[in-house]
């Protein structure tokens, strides 16, 4: 079968068969519907964000069940899944003190690129190939966990439901979930991409009042506008700062997320909240980045900064709310997705990414 592997940072993915061995104990096989593009994995191409290589990428998707391994009772042949990019297995400190999202079995998978057994079910030849956050969704099958799945309603088209899987669970959890941004609040979104909109239509469901755009691209600014923003600030022609200021009557936004990754706007994220306010930063900066934060501010403004990953969701009882909002009109998919191509294309898909072009795209396989 067919799958996008990267063998070495800075190198295009090599469309390539790759073998995939059936699922072991507690494990399923999945036929990808559709894999999302995600800035994580062009992080992971660039160099920026570690991870065992050569990796068949991608974190995002949705497919259905091809073969259960032993074990496994909660899922079968046809079932409809989003795969989910932190397996939870809910019997950790982490999962059991309601945070699934920094499980320890999730963590460990995505460090080694292995399954829970310690081995992977990608080779090519006799050189094994690594598991990408347990998911592996720019193949045609893939293994993963049995805690890295939720099955879900089989009449929401799976491209859509892919998406899922990452951005809509990551931005909107980090408004709902992480901030729990209350009706009336103020709030800006630094970076306006896949995961950036999704905190933006995060704000228009929790009732947020102001819902302050920053990009450096008008066509992102556009889509900003689309998903509910009502201020829209481009940064490369105004100081973002001073633009989020005079929006909130010289005080600042109540929260702000940082949906990039910059160490530069993490530090401009802090300084656009007014005193008491939270920054949440969800932008995955280079590993071992610092960021320059005025240290007696913490203190004398009281401001909180918090990390979000994935949404700080509840993934098995989020990602089938999120379809249901879906369903119900209040939750934009389609919008999201600007372009679909083959796994075949899968390089332009990240340099439609790396110029800003789409909101989303996706690599479709059925
Ligand atoms: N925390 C998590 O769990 C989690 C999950 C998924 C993705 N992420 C991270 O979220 C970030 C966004 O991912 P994405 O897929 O939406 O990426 P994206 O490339 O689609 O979006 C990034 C946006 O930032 C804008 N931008 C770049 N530099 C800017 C600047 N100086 N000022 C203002 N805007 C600027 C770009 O124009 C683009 O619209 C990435 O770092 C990704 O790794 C985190
Ligand atoms: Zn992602
Ligand atoms: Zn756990």
């Amino acid at each position: 079968m067919k799958a996008a592997v990267l063998y070495a940072a800075g190198q295009p993915l090599q469309v390539e068969d790759v073998a995939v061995e059936d699922p072991h104990r507690g494990e399923v096989m999945v036929r990808v519907a559709a894999g999302g593009v995600c800035h994580s994995d062009l992080h992971v191409i660039n160099g920026d964000l570690t991870a065992p290589l050569p990796v068949v990428l991608g974190h995002e998707g949705a497919g259905v069940v091809e073969k259960v391994g032993e074990g496994v009772d909660e899922f079968r042949p046809g079932d409809h899944v989003v795969l989910l990019w932190r397996a939870s297995c809910g019997n950790c400190l982490y999962c059991l003190s309601g945070r699934p999202a920094l499980c320890e079995l999730g963590a460990g998978i995505r460090w080694s690129g292995r399954l829970a057994d310690g081995t992977s079910r990608f080779r090519r030849g006799d050189q094994e190939i690594r598991h990408h956050a347990g998911v592996s969704s720019f193949s045609e099958l893939t293994v993963l966990p049995r805690e890295g799945l939720v099955k879900i309603d089989p009449s929401v088209p799976l491209e859509k439901a892919a998406i899922v899987g990452c951005a809509v669970m990551t931005g909107v959890g980090a408004v709902i979930n992480t901030a729990r941004v209350e009706p009336g609040a103020s709030m800006v979104v630094v970076g306006c991409g896949g995961v950036g909109l999704n905190a933006i239509q995060g704000g228009a469901l929790a009732g947020a009042e102001k819902i302050i755009a920053v990009d450096v691209l008008d066509n992102k600014l556009e889509y900003a506008r689309q998903f509910g923003a009502t201020h829209l600030i481009n940064a490369s022609r105004v100081d973002p700062i001073e633009a989020v200021k005079e929006a909130t009557g010289g005080r600042g936004a109540d929260y702000a997320f940082e949906v990039i990754g910059n160490v530069k706007t993490i530090a401009q994220a802090y300084q656009m909240i007014r005193r008491g306010g939270t920054l949440v930063v969800v932008g995955v900066a280079p590993m071992g980045a610092e960021v320059a934060i005025n240290a007696s501010s913490i203190m004398l403004d009281e401001k909180t900064i918090r990390g979000s990953l994935y949404g700080s969701c509840q993934p098995k009882l989020d990602a089938p709310r999120m379809l249901n909002l879906y369903k119900a009109g209040k939750l934009k998919l389609d919008e999201l997705i600007s372009r679909e191509y083959p796994l075949e294309q899968i390089n332009d898909a990240f340099d439609a990414l790396r110029r800003g072009d789409v909101a989303r795209s996706i690599i479709r396989f059925m």
